[in-house]
């Protein structure tokens, strides 16, 4: 495996960042995940956009010119072989002496992306379903920024598999469902209404999240952008989560509760298939 790091293609068991890099002193970067799917990248406009839009909100320069970046991209997932699995890209605000303000202006930002093959969503969990847990969402203010900040979602995620569970819904302090710990967490209500919180500072606007709606539209599902709490999803339907790794994985018990009928719902199991389709 290869990693490019800085400007330089290096064997991934010796690829690190210097010891004064701020994505490790200060998590002060940002990143994307993106799925690559039969060798090609999907909603990769997507990613650049939100990408781009996250360095802006935090006043880090954007690495390269985007054309330089896709290229870039596309090199580390033919050097891995990928041709279905995760690109990874972390950009921060580069390397200089341990201090808090910005460093100065002629400091050039970090660049770093990894390309490894993941397995998908198996068969038995479409079959099967998952479990959440839901806990308080402890994380900042400006959930919108994909910051590469992640201790409150990595406390979460472990909390929710130490309860046997697949993922941790976080929960704001209104009892509403803001998403999960690296997913957005969503709903389909007694009268068949696909539901998932609106964009804003709450939460991450997934990609997924927009695919998944705009295929619903298409489909004629009905689609409402709006919060629901966990007593709602408790009575809900359906419910499942989305992100880029794993687009759709269907939710059947939120903590001790089970959903519906304990078993993944028929809407769920349609917009698995659509967004299958939608990547080849
Ligand atoms: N996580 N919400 C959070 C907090 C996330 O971290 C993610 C993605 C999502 C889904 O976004 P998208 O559909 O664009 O992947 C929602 C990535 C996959 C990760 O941290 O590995």
């Amino acid at each position: 495996r290869v990693a490019y790091v800085n400007g330089r293609y290096l064997p991934h068991a010796d690829a690190g960042v210097h010891i004064e890099d701020r994505g490790f002193q200060f998590s002060d970067g940002v990143y994307e995940v993106v799925a690559i799917a039969d060798g090609r990248p999907v909603d990769l406009t997507g990613h650049i956009v939100r990408l781009a839009r996250s360095l802006r909100e935090l006043r880090i320069a954007m690495p390269m010119p985007e054309r330089a970046l896709r290229l870039v991209m596309r090199e580390v997932v033919r050097r891995n072989a990928v041709s279905n699995g995760i690109l990874y890209i972390q950009v921060n605000r580069g390397v200089h002496r341990r201090d808090h303000p910005f460093p100065p202006a002629h400091v050039a930002p970090s660049l770093i992306m990894t390309a490894r093959p993941t397995p998908g969503v198996s068969a038995r969990v479409m079959e099967e379903g998952t479990a959440v847990v839901t806990v308080p969402d402890r994380r900042w203010a400006r959930r919108d920024i994909k910051s590469v900040s992640l201790l409150p979602n990595v406390l979460a995620k472990q909390a929710a598999r130490e309860a046997g569970a697949w993922e941790a819904w976080q929960v704001d302090g209104d009892g509403f469902v803001t998403e999960g710990s690296s997913t957005n967490a969503w709903i389909v209500t007694p009268d068949g209404t696909l539901v998932t919180r609106p964009t804003g500072d709450d939460i991450l606007a997934g990609i997924t999240r927009a695919a998944l709606i705009d295929l619903a539209r298409r489909e004629g599902i009905p689609v409402e952008e709006r919060a629901f709490t966990v007593e709602e999803a408790k009575r809900a339907r359906e419910a499942f989560n989305s992100s880029t790794t794993l687009p759709t994985v269907p939710v059947v018990r939120i903590d001790d509760t089970p959903v519906a009928n304990g078993a993944p719902g028929s809407v769920t199991v349609r917009l698995h298939d659509l967004y299958e389709a939608h990547t080849v």
